[in-house]
């Protein structure tokens, strides 16, 4: 064991740990960032991402001995609504509202909550976009003119027969959406009470299929999308 001292989110901590111990172990069970997590723990998915001196790196990669002395920033550091990080300063600067989720171990559902606190019901629809799926416009326009021009509660995508992703709900559901919990599966009970009312999109973009979880995920994808273009 070895007392190593680095910067973490602007403050110095000294953890009395092994060298050898992976920095993204001691992020979370030394320090109680568990903002990072390990999916694949080998370098691949970007799950643990972290900033390390500037530089964004895999800590399930990295050795804790390794950052001695060193600056690194995680998830739980990333800008404020007062300090905004640059790419949360650019979307505000494009209108949109930047909005932190504190309870974010509790769930995508709080995140969902916490998001649409920021909404009333003078807005006409929520859209329902999840970091990992791309979104070309093309199909977010589709959504928004089909929930124009036919109301409904409820506008899906759907490409070849299957159900995709964003959904855009309209704000009548807005009391749903604030009620949903994780042990209920989040928007999918939404989905599943007001599934008969629900408005079929055709897509002829693939995308609306794509989940990506990994680099190799978004290059195969990434091919075909039409937000590429
Ligand atoms: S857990 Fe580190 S890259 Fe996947």
């Amino acid at each position: 064991m070895k007392s190593i001292a680095f910067t973490v989110n602007g403050q110095t901590v000294n953890v009395s740990t092994y060298p050898a111990k992976p920095l993204l172990d001691v992020l979370r069970d030394d320090l109680n960032l568990t903002g990072s997590k390990e999916c694949c723990g080998k370098g691949e998915c970007g799950s643990c991402s972290i900033i390390l001196e500037g530089e964004a790196v895999c800590s399930c990669l990295i050795l804790t001995g390794q950052v001695e002395g060193k600056k690194i920033t995680t998830i739980e550091g990333i800008g404020t609504v007062e300090n905004m990080d640059p790419l949360q300063k650019a979307f505000a600067e494009e209108g949109a509202h930047v909005i932190k989720n504190r309870q974010w171990e509790q769930g995508k559902s709080a995140s969902v909550i916490r998001g649409i606190s920021a909404f009333d019901s003078e807005c006409g629809a929520v859209l329902l976009v999840n970091v990992d799926q791309p979104v070309p416009s093309n199909s977010i326009n589709q959504l928004i003119d089909s929930h124009q021009r036919l109301q409904g509660k409820i506008h899906l995508p759907v490409f070849q027969g299957r159900r995709g992703h964003p959904v855009l709900f309209s704000t009548e559901l807005l009391p749903d959406l604030r009620e949903i919990s994780e042990e209920c599966q989040g928007v999918k009970s939404i989905i599943r009470k007001y599934d008969t009312e629900i408005v079929h999109v055709p897509m002829t973009d693939p995308s609306v299929l794509y989940n990506f979880n990994t680099p190799a995920d978004y290059e195969k994808g990434g091919q075909t999308c039409e937000f590429r273009k």
